[in-house]
Order: C-alpha cells, then structure tokens, then sequence
C-alpha cells in the first residue's frame, strides 16, 4: 500500500511536470480540488472525450448528441431532487476542526478490513508458491474469516443506515468501530449533518431581485429537458439516446486524491429512452457496452470490476459503478443507472408541460423510461495515466519513466528527432513533420542528445519517434523507434503514415471496442 501511495505521488509530480495537470491559480498558493490541463493534459483529455463521443454518436445510429447550458432554470433542480436531496452527510473532529464525510470515514474502515485479507493471502501465496489454492485459504484461514466477517458486519450495518438516512446511526457507528480522525487521532466527533453539495450564485441585478441559480451538478438535467426538442426535432423513435459533453460543479466536502473528487469537472453522460418494462435489459446492455469501451483501452482486464449500489440514489431502479484499481484501490469511474421515470415525470410536474412520447407500435403515449450512462472525464483521465505510468529497469542501473498510453490517446503520435543540428537533417526533419501533421500530432525535437530526447517522449508517451541521419538523405529511410518495446527498425518514409496511422486511429479502437466479448 505504502508503495503505491508513493506510486500515487510521483504521478502527481510526473502530471505537473511534463504538462498533464497543474493546481489552478497555483502562483496564488491554488484553490482547494481546483485543476488546470496543461499542453499534453488537453490532448489526452480531447483525445478521451473524442473517443467516448464517437463511441456514442458513431458505433449507435440512435445516439445523438448536444451541448446545453451550465446555467439552468432554478425549478430545474427543485424538480430533480437536488435541491432537497443533494447532500452529503458530513462529521467534524472537534479537536483538528478537520471536516470529513462520514460515509467515506465508513468505507475508508471497511477498505482496511480488505486490506488485511488482501496481505494474508499476498503472504501465504509466497509461503505455498505453485501449491496455493486461493479460495481454500479464504474459506479456512481463521483471520481471513474474521476480517470478512467484521467487514460484513459493518457493510451491512452501513448501508441500512445510509438506506433510511440515519445520521445518528452512521455517528454511532464511527463511535461504535472507533474511527479516529486521521490528522488528530481522536474520537471528538460533533454529529452527522446533512451538507448541500451544489454551488449558486445570482443572475441579473440585486436592484431588480437578482434570481438564485445553481451551477449545474450534473449535465444530465440539460439531457432531460430538451427530451422533446431532440425527439420532435429528430424524429427520433424509441428506444433512442441522448449524449453530453460538459463541465459540472459539486461543493465536494472531501476533496483530495487529486483530480479523483475535484469541484469543477467534466461529465460525459448519455440518457438513453426507452418503453417502460424494458429498462432493465437496457441496463444489461449498457453495462456490457460500457465495460468493452473501456477494456479495449488494453489497461488490464483485472483492473476493472462492477460494483453494485447498496444505496439507490432517489431516481434509480438499479444502478454500478466501473470500478478502476488506482493506486489507492478500486474506484468508481463511471456510474450505470436505471433512472426509471423519475426524472421527466418530475420536470412534467413542476413545469406543467407534457414531456410523452406517442409510440407508433404500441399505439399510445407513455413518459419513457430511462438508462444513464455517466463517466467522469477527469477520473477517466486519472485511471488511464495511472495505468500506464510504468518506470522500466534498463539495465546498468539505468531506468526510464515512461507512459505506455493507449496509442490513440497520446498526446503526440509522432516525434522526428535530426540526428544532429545541420549537414540538412533539421530540414528533411520538418519536412517530415510537415507531411505527416495533418494526420496526426507531431513533434520536432532537435536539443540534446537523441537518448535525453527518447525519454522526453517517452515521459509523455509519444508511441513513435523517428530519427533522421545522414543515410536517410540518400535512401529516404529513418529509423523508427517503438516507445513499448524500445525495438528500433529501418523504414521508408513514405511508410510512416501507414505505420502510425494504423496504431493510433480512432477506428481501430473503436473497433476494439466492439470485438471484446
Ligand atoms: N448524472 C449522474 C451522476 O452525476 P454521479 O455518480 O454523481 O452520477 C457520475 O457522477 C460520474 O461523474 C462519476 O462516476 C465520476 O466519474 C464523476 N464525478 C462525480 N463527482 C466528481 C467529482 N467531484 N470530481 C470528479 N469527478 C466526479
């Protein structure tokens, strides 16, 4: 663990280094769970988004997509239970005045009992070797079984207390396990509050009665009320999807894990519509949908995992999460929900305005159904760096840091190094970049030796360089070098397109994508 919480810090260190992620307003000492993308930041990050909206608006001929507004009417959020019911149950340590979420101060405990288990086995797998039967040790070791238990125990208690939302409850059960506040290390809890997590702010002037509004928390409510713009406007039939790109805003109480739980951050939802009844094997469908799209990245098959909700949210019939393994465990990425009717039939109450769909086969008009899929871009972008920081042995004490990125999600596809500065190697150089840059995110780089220039790339996962020497003004060839592999080989030129293109396009990895089983 302490491993890779270090594993943790350097890639904190790594992002702001080489122009991932920087803390926003940083020369101002920054502003709490506030982040700015930097150059390569913004093309990893376009490069996800590119990927998850053509996945939506592509591969599904019934998903379109939209932009809506972040602000919103006010009533919105009244009809959508945010006003009422987004909250987060928060607890104070009165000695270290530290704020904290009792929910995660909960599951933080039961993630140690995990912990336990996960060494236990760790340990005896090296003490068995070849001989080890898991599931036996599981089922038999006495403080395997203990810790499974005192988990259970605590799961099942939680999630009845945060069911019937039991704030008293969930501060016993704090007292109850002796959680201590990590900073003081003492029991000097006040009691569980209810905390709204929405930001607001006034729209026109205060002379005239300003309006309360709110930043939207999710981009979803901009999905649901233009349901009938998109549908009449589209002609869309049923069971049809709606997607959405776009920044949300949540007053988190607990903001750390750098751009794991941030204030401003981006969604990328998609409310699919369909016939009452039929929701849940929509459901099924999108969760297999969704679990492809992010397998065929090539992070790791073991790296993701369902988790099913103890605690349905106000609107849902059933809901998961995607789960990544990130340095500091499995967590949630992205959340798959039925919302039922809940919404639309909300927003035709408070706005007092039909949102149904007439289905010409059933012969009658019904409010649909509905099946969310909600990613968050900068968790997504956090799983995918943490998957593919590696730092290799290279022998001779040697070792490079290098991020073995998706190919199409990197940031530069390509980088052409001149062996040396002159004898026309620059010129042939950017005379490579310059046919090869409308395909794809070039990067010329002639300082330094062509070792140090290696690592630049490899430090922001560039998947190909190319070196210019003297021979390739006679035979036109350069040598290219493969990030994963180090291998280098002799090519034409006029190959390069071919070479890269195939690697780092789109297509094939949207074909991935639906080729996984
Ligand atoms: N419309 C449903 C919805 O918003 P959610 O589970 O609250 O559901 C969906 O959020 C996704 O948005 C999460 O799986 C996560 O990836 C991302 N997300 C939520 N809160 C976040 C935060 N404070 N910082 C970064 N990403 C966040």
């Amino acid at each position: 663990m302490a491993q890779q919480e270090d594993v943790f810090k350097k890639l904190v260190a790594h992002s702001k280094e080489y122009g991932f992620v920087f803390p926003s307003s940083e020369i101002y000492d920054g502003l709490g769970a506030v982040y700015d993308y930097g150059q390569n930041g913004v093309e990893l990050k376009n490069n996800i988004k590119k990927y998850w909206w053509d996945s939506m608006t592509l591969l599904n001929e019934n998903v379109v997509g939209i932009d809506s507004a972040i602000f919103m009417h006010p009533a919105i959020w009244k009809a959508s239970g945010h006003v009422d019911a987004f909250n987060d149950p928060l607890i104070d340590n009165k000695d270290s005045k530290k704020r904290y979420r009792a929910d995660v101060l909960i599951e933080e405990q039961m993630a140690k009992y995990e912990d336990k288990i996960n060494k236990e086995i760790e340990k005896a797998a090296k003490r068995f070797g070849d001989t080890f039967d898991e599931q036996k040790f599981c089922e038999t070791n006495p403080r395997v079984l203990e810790n499974k238990t005192k988990k259970e125990e605590l799961h099942t208690r939680f999630a009845k207390a945060m069911n019937d939302n039991n704030l008293e409850e969930l501060r016993q059960i704090i007292l109850d396990y002796e959680i201590v506040c990590p900073v003081s290390g003492s029991r000097n809890w006040t009691d569980v509050r209810q905390f709204n997590l929405m930001f607001s702010t006034e729209m026109g002037s205060t002379a005239d009665g300003a309006t309360k509004i709110y930043l939207r928390p999710e981009t979803a409510q901009g999905i649901f009320v233009n349901f009938l713009n998109v549908q009449k406007s589209g002609r869309m039939k049923i069971p049809f999807g709606i997607a959405q790109i776009g920044k949300a805003f949540r007053n988190e109480i607990v903001a750390r894990q750098f751009i794991f739980r941030m204030r401003e951050f981006e969604q990328m939802e998609m409310q699919f519509f369909v016939r009452p009844g039929e929701e849940l094997k929509w459901f099924e469908h999108w969760k297999q949908i969704r679990m492809k799209w992010h397998k065929a990245l090539g992070l790791g098959e073991k790296k993701y995992r369902f988790h099913d909700h103890d605690k349905l949210a106000h609107y849902a019939n059933a809901a998961t999460d995607i789960e990544y393994e990130m340095p500091f465990g499995f967590k949630e990425v992205e959340g798959i929900h039925s919302r039922t009717d809940f919404d639309l039939c909300s927003h035709e109450k408070h706005s007092g305005k039909k949102i149904r769909y007439f289905d010409p086969e059933l012969d009658h008009a019904y409010v649909p159904y509905v099946i969310e899929t909600s990613i968050g871009v900068d968790r997504m972008f956090l799983s995918i760096l943490a998957g593919s920081y590696c730092e290799d042995e290279l022998g001779g004490g040697e070792t490079r840091v290098v991020l073995k990125l998706p190919p199409a999600l990197a940031p530069v596809k390509l980088a052409v190094l001149p062996l040396v500065k002159k004898d026309g190697l620059p010129e042939k150089a950017l005379e490579i970049v310059d046919n090869l840059k409308f395909d794809f995110q070039c990067q010329y780089d002639e300082k330094d030796s062509i070792g140090k220039r290696y690592r630049r790339q490899d430090a922001i996962g560039t998947p190909y360089c190319v070196t210019v020497d003297h021979e390739t003004l006679n035979d036109n060839c350069v040598t290219i070098r493969y990030r994963d592999t180090m291998e280098q080989e002799r090519v034409p030129v006029v190959e390069l397109e071919k070479i890269i293109t195939d690697k780092v396009s789109f297509k094939n990895l949207l074909k991935q994508a639906t080729a996984i089983r």
